[in-house]
């Protein structure tokens, strides 16, 4: 069984750079920030505070893996209060159990995330850690908006950027870093094939070593 750990920031491509790897290796995978999602909105639909930590964690607890939608799941105001509740420990210890049971399926998985190679995943066959400048990220969730036919302010994307990292980051529990043993992926510069190319050289190289 091989588990391939993805970590790094909001809008840096790792999303998309997952799916097409667990494709690509016939793996499973789990976008953990799903889980915080659905934690997020099982909140939002029943009318419940997000700042309660006692009924936040019960709903990590019934979060289904096998009903996570990201076409439901990916509003931006889901986002935003997914990174409120993600600061709660026992939210996390929650979610963190699913998706470690989840890493364990077989032939192979493949999870990304925040913490999947610091805290999820420590003993993970590969560790890549995707980011790009906060402007390059900001750029390309501007794009992707526009792109679909609906309006977007670049400098009030930014600032979310900004904000998502400084909250991801700042939390005491399990914030954004890479794992000391990740691979850095810096995809400002690169187009999303040239950045699967580069992961794909990254993992072929460790699993063949593993
Ligand atoms: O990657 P995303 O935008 O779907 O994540 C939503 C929020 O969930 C993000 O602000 C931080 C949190 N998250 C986390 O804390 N740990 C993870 N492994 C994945 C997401």
């Amino acid at each position: 069984m091989v588990i391939i750990a993805i970590d790094g920031p909001a809008a840096a491509g790792k999303g998309t750079l997952s799916r097409r790897i667990a494709e690509t290796y016939g793996f499973h995978h789990l976008d953990t920030g799903l889980t915080y999602r659905a934690t997020a909105k099982a909140l939002l639909d029943a009318g419940l505070p997000l700042d309660d930590e006692a009924v936040a964690q019960k709903m990590a607890r019934d979060v289904d893996l096998a009903g996570l939608d990201r076409s439901v799941l990916a509003v931006h105001s889901i986002g935003e209060a997914a990174s409120r509740i993600a600061v709660m420990p026992s939210v996390r210890k929650a979610l963190v159990e699913a998706q470690r049971a989840f890493s364990q399926r077989l032939p192979g998985t493949v999870l990304d995330g925040r913490d999947i190679g610091t805290v999820v995943c420590p003993d993970a066959a590969v560790k890549l850690y995707v980011t790009a400048s906060p402007e390059v990220r900001a750029g390309r969730r501007f794009d992707e908006i526009v792109a679909s036919g609906k309006a977007a302010d670049y400098a009030a994307i930014f600032d979310e950027v900004k904000t998502r990292d400084e909250r991801d980051m700042g939390r005491s529990d399990s914030p954004l870093k890479p794992a000391p043993d990740a691979h850095l992926l810096d995809t400002s510069e690169m187009s999303i094939e040239a950045a699967f190319s580069a992961a794909k050289s990254i993992i072929d190289a460790a699993l063949e070593n593993n």
